[in-house]
């Protein structure tokens, strides 16, 4: 009899549970935001690297200049070294959709059109990208500068769709506009990156939500599981330190207190964007420009936090320093490290010292953001590392290696930054 109760009332749990499973599934699942259905595709599984057109032509950019980086990249090492993207930014297309509402390229800036342009590209082993806004106007048309408000509002999936078709591997998606709120920006921008999925065409997803925004929502809002880049500031500018936050272009060291606090949100298929590489770039605005010692921090410290690399530089007139510094495949290797994680501040104000787990060891950095030299002393322990024998350190700079039982040092020139790659002995 008790056995007859028992399994009257587990079959009645059974039909129960059945029932709720039942309607859990019928519940309409919300869109999936998180981070790790950003890493699934395996696309941005390490920060992308390429090269963009924006802080070196503005807004000034035709067919010739492209298809001539195409080839400065090919010729330079810069391809081989991994920058593989090549971004069309701003001012690329015709200020008038067609008839069908379909983007075209601006006839006199882009006459053979995009889909040879990207030919062109893909011909030479790089990846083509392309910009495109989720308002109503590029930040180039809302400044004034271009005309036209050809902004993807309303034709998200016709745009995602006309970009696909046209080979397109990579979109860079810039608000530009001081309306909306946070939940309108989430919405756009979540708009596209399903638009892009459902193309079915790998496009790597690069967003700014601070463009015209002055909270500087890109900083304070976690973008992780929308996009595979996502920026945190507002514009870089090529200076060493401007003082201006959401109101105005940032200079390196800015940009680099802002991010450092960011360090959690990164990870295989989604990066802080600290935006693109000024090395190379002359100073405008009467600032001036970077020194070799900030042009080195900007890149190790873009390293230190799995920034993408995307090259701001004419590259078909840069000097050898510049290549030299750009193509460094150790820093670049401590950048692209299939770990993924963002170093992180462990100590420091004025010298600063930062860790970064690899797949095998750590990157150490010393950054100097003081004016004077300074000496800095660190242990492996203290970087994380396991007791070992020894550790085999390498300066990322020079190539130096030398082994140590613990002891990390580095002298470090004002604005220089000493990038160390640590790992124990077997
Ligand atoms: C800015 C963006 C720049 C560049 C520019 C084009 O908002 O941050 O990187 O894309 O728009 O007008």
């Amino acid at each position: 009899m008790a056995t007859a109760v028992l399994t009257g009332r587990l079959l009645l749990v059974a039909v129960l549970l059945l029932v709720l499973a039942g309607a859990a599934a019928a519940v309409p699942q919300g869109p999936d935001d998180s981070p790790a259905a950003m890493g699934r595709d395996g696309l941005a599984a390490t920060p992308p690297m390429g090269w963009n057109s924006w802080n070196a032509f503005g807004c000034d950019i035709d067919e010739a200049k492209i298809r001539g980086v195409a080839d400065a990249l090919v010729a330079s090492g810069m391809r081989d070294a991994g920058y593989r993207y090549l971004v069309v930014d701003d001012c690329w297309f015709d200020p008038r959709r067609g008839p069908d509402g379909q983007l075209r390229a601006a006839p006199d800036r882009f006459p053979g059109g995009i889909p040879a342009l990207v030919r062109y590209v893909h011909e030479r082993g790089l990846r083509f990208g392309i910009y495109l806004s989720p308002a109503t106007r590029t930040c180039a048309q809302y400044a004034g500068d271009y005309p036209g408000a050809t902004g993807s509002r309303g034709h998200e999936v016709q745009d995602a769709g006309t970009i696909a078709a046209w080979g397109a591997d990579y979109l860079k998606y810039d608000w530009c506009s001081p309306s909306g709120d946070l939940g309108d920006l989430v919405a756009g921008f979540r708009l596209m990156r399903d638009a892009l999925r459902a193309t079915g065409r790998p496009i790597v997803y690069s967003i700014n939500a601070n463009s015209h925004q002055d909270a500087n929502p890109g900083e304070t809002h976690d973008w992780s599981g929308l996009a595979n880049l996502s920026r945190t500031t507002q514009d870089i500018t090529a200076a060493w330190h401007t003082g201006l936050r959401g109101a105005g272009c940032l200079g390196i060291s800015d940009i680099i207190e802002v991010n450092a606090a960011l360090a959690a949100r990164a990870g295989p298929g989604h990066w802080n964007d600290p935006d693109m590489l000024e090395i190379g770039v002359p100073g405008t605005e009467g600032l001036p420009g970077l020194t070799p010692a900030e042009a080195r921090t900007h890149l190790g410290m873009w390293a230190m936090m799995a920034a993408p690399l995307i090259a701001g530089n004419d590259v078909r007139s840069m000097d050898a320093a510049t290549r030299d510094l750009l193509t460094n495949r150790d820093v670049i290797a401590v950048d692209q490290d299939r770990l993924g994680r963002q170093g992180r501040r462990i100590r420091g104000t004025d010298v600063q010292v930062w860790v970064r787990p690899l797949v095998e060891g750590v990157a150490v950095a010393v950054y100097n953001r003081g004016d004077a030299t300074a000496d800095m002393a660190a242990t492996t322990a203290e970087v994380g590392l396991p007791p070992a024998r020894g550790y085999l350190v390498r300066d990322a700079w020079s190539g130096r290696q030398w082994t140590s039982t613990g002891a990390l040092t580095a002298a470090v020139g004002a604005h220089d930054t000493a990038l160390l790659v640590v790992r124990p002995l077997p």
